[in-house]
């Protein structure tokens, strides 16, 4: 952590090579080193605060954020009371888990896998797609035959409580389509910058409640659900896939900062995009971004009011509401 001491001392010994002649460029670089903020992560919703703990222990104790993010958003995979997400996830139309995830690391080297049963961290599965494979996604059967190849158990991820809450759905709307609305949400994602400065980014989700089996969102399309490159910052998403897909929500506010907007202007820019192609006061659904750059200033936007993220930086990680369009 930077404290406000060190800060200044930074700040000075920059002005100081500044005056014996360093050249400019190194001498700029030195003094905004002195005001990055990191290690910082973000993540979507209120289960990203456990998730952001994890992360930051292995932030903090110098370890990198690919591993933090993965490490980080296992935590919600894994638990059954998040029913959005891995274990307990609510399922489809037919009462199946369906599972999709992504991750990239500062490299740019991505993996993903979608449309995944039985496998409790699809996130793992999809670093190891992304480590040893020659391939960026699978999917369905061929994901879970790759799991099981690299160690992984199947399980059995429907929960007494998200089969009830399936079957109650089924007596009510008698199979009709699925509605999605800003309360039928979803997914962590999370982003991260380490002590080094480097960035990475993950994304997991059992997807919309009561979806159509074999429907998969954004939350595995590496430039939607989530996307990171080094030299710019990370972007991630939740809610309405379908509506971010359309967008290339989070490779899009990536572009936005390389071009020169700040993390929160490029949230807000991408919402904006959703919201001139579709009537987001008539048809409530919901669509939330978090992104981060190199600076390690961060942004949360949403169309809706009632998106929550979760932030770690400075030591503290806390729940924050993220400003919204609908107003
Ligand atoms: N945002 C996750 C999904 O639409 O599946």
């Amino acid at each position: 952590m930077t404290t406000r001491r060190k800060f200044i001392k930074q700040s000075a010994l920059a002005s100081a090579f500044v005056i014996t002649g360093m050249p400019k460029a190194r001498s700029e670089e030195m003094s905004m080193t002195g005001s990055i903020k990191k290690p910082i992560v973000i993540s979507t919703w209120e289960h990203g605060l456990a998730a952001n703990e994890t992360a930051w222990k292995i932030l903090t104790s110098g370890g990198k954020a690919l591993d933090a993010v993965e490490k980080g958003v296992m935590v919600s995979e894994a638990d059954p009371n998040v029913t959005s997400v891995g274990y307990g996830g609510l399922p489809d139309r037919d009462g199946n888990v369906t599972l999709d995830a992504c991750i990239m690391d500062e490299k740019g080297n991505c993996g993903s896998v979608a449309f995944l049963q039985n496998i409790m961290h699809p996130i793992s599965v999809a670093r190891l797609v992304m480590e040893k494979t020659p391939h960026i996604m699978l999917v369905g059967e061929g994901a879970q035959r790759f799991a099981k190849m690299v160690g992984f158990q199947e399980v059995n991820l429907l929960t007494g409580e998200s089969k009830r809450a399936w079957e109650m759905w089924l007596k009510e709307n008698k199979y009709e389509p699925i509605k999605i609305d800003k309360d039928n949400h979803d997914t962590i994602g999370m982003v991260a910058m380490d002590k080094n400065g480097d960035i990475s980014g993950a994304c997991t989700t059992s997807g919309l409640a009561w979806k159509y089996h074999g429907r998969v969102g954004d939350s595995p399309i590496i430039g939607a659900g989530m996307y990171a490159d080094n030299e710019v910052g990370a972007a991630c998403a939740t809610g309405k896939g379908e509506e971010v897909i359309r967008i290339c929500g989070a490779h899009l506010i990536v572009e936005l900062m390389r071009n020169g907007k700040s993390p929160q202007q490029a949230c807000e820019e991408a919402v904006k995009r959703i919201a001139k192609k579709r009537d987001v006061y008539k048809d409530p659904f919901q669509v939330g971004f978090l992104a981060i750059n190199k600076k390690g200033e961060h942004g949360a936007y949403c169309i809706q009011k009632g998106f929550k993220y979760a932030l770690a930086v400075d030591g503290v990680n806390k729940i924050y509401d993220s400003d919204f369009y609908v107003k």
